[in-house]
């Protein structure tokens, strides 16, 4: 039995297109790379994918965006996994036909219901050429020789600033193609800052899935506390990062997995937790977050959480964290807290 889902089935049947040197751009799935024992490049926005890639001999791996010099040579067939934002697909693009040798090939591929169809446009003003070469397994798979040949490919080029304001702070917020609320500042986050803004949070403090930092910015404006932050995802690191550098926040921004790569311990964890995973509501990732919460907290310390209304999330937290009080209630979001039992 096979454990590919429909997109790797669907490359796997037009192997035939790979020549010489392959770069997998997006890629998740560590299993994936073992279909080209000669190895490759790997690249991957999320770092635990990224630390399953590290594991594959043969394959260089490299977390978001590679630095100068992260790529060892140039490749000749470069796959562009559909991303779910529409701004990251040509962030992908560009980057993949940066890594090509004159002439390389680029492949793009996703599924029907993620958007394939509508995606072409964007393949088009990189590859203009392109061509679809199969349907199948739910999935498109086009293929295209990049026009221009530009190698230069600078992430920092792809920073945008935006201002935002939220009870009486003022703040810019860096953003990057595929991050959360870019531009704009979510309506739960804006919630969860009203709560925090009557009094102030016991440090040290952490904000899990941080995004652009937005949270532990406006603390570090708001009352002085320093917050550090984790997220799995590239953008999110390099945007809260810059975010914090602007602020002048001194908290440390992490790459995580969930929890996985922070070993301090918290008096209060603040979050606005992730709840999709693709295209579909998926809680499992704050379940997990929920689960590993109470050994990162000191004994009475705070979890302030902000969420939908409609996910189960009271319960999970009453029986992970504590008695769970609801701190503020709009239709959409609830701010939820609770102390450590
Ligand atoms: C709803 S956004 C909140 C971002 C930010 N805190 C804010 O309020 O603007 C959720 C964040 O969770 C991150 N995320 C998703 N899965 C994760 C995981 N397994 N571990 C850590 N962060 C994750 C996403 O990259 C995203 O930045």
């Amino acid at each position: 039995m096979s454990s590919l889902n429909n997109v790797q089935e669907a490359l796997l049947r037009n192997r035939h297109l790979v020549h010489g040197r392959l770069a997998l751009v997006g890629v998740r799935d560590a299993a994936l790379l073992n279909h080209w024992p000669a190895g490759g490049l790997a690249i991957t926005e999320h770092f635990g994918a990224f630390e399953r890639l590290q594991q594959v001999t043969g394959w260089v791996s490299v977390f978001g965006a590679p630095a100068k010099g992260e790529v060892p040579e140039p490749c000749n067939t470069a796959v562009v996994f559909l991303p779910k934002a529409r701004e990251e697909l040509t962030f992908r693009l560009k980057l993949a036909a940066s890594l090509l040798v004159p002439g390389g090939h680029l492949l793009l591929i996703g599924e029907k219901r993620e958007g394939i169809a509508g995606a072409v446009k964007q393949l088009k003003l990189v590859a203009p050429d392109s061509e679809k070469v199969d349907s199948a397994r739910h999935c498109q798979v086009w293929l295209g020789k990049p026009e221009q040949h530009d190698t230069d490919f600078s992430e920092a080029a792809w920073v945008g600033w935006h201002t935002i304001e939220a009870a009486g702070v003022s703040l810019e917020v860096a953003g990057l193609p595929g991050i959360f609320s870019d531009g704009r500042l979510d309506e739960g986050t804006a919630l969860l800052l009203a709560s925090l803004d009557t009094v102030a949070p016991s440090g040290p403090v952490l904000d899990f899935a941080c995004g652009a930092g937005v949270i532990g910015a406006w603390m570090q404006k708001r009352w002085g506390v320093a917050v550090d932050g984790v997220d799995v995802q590239a953008q999110a690191v390099t945007c809260a990062g810059l975010t914090y550098d602007r602020a002048k926040s001194s908290g440390n921004i992490l790459p995580s997995d969930g929890l996985d790569a922070v070993t301090a311990r918290y008096r209060t964890i603040i979050t606005n937790p992730p709840f999709h995973s693709g295209v579909a509501t998926d809680t499992s990732m704050t379940e997990n977050f929920l689960k590993q919460a109470a050994r990162h907290l000191n004994p009475g310390g705070e979890l302030r959480l902000v969420a939908n209304g409609f996910l189960p999330y009271p319960r999970l937290i009453k029986q992970y964290i504590g008695n769970c009080r609801v701190l503020v209630k709009t239709p959409r979001f609830s701010v939820y807290s609770a102390h450590r039992h």
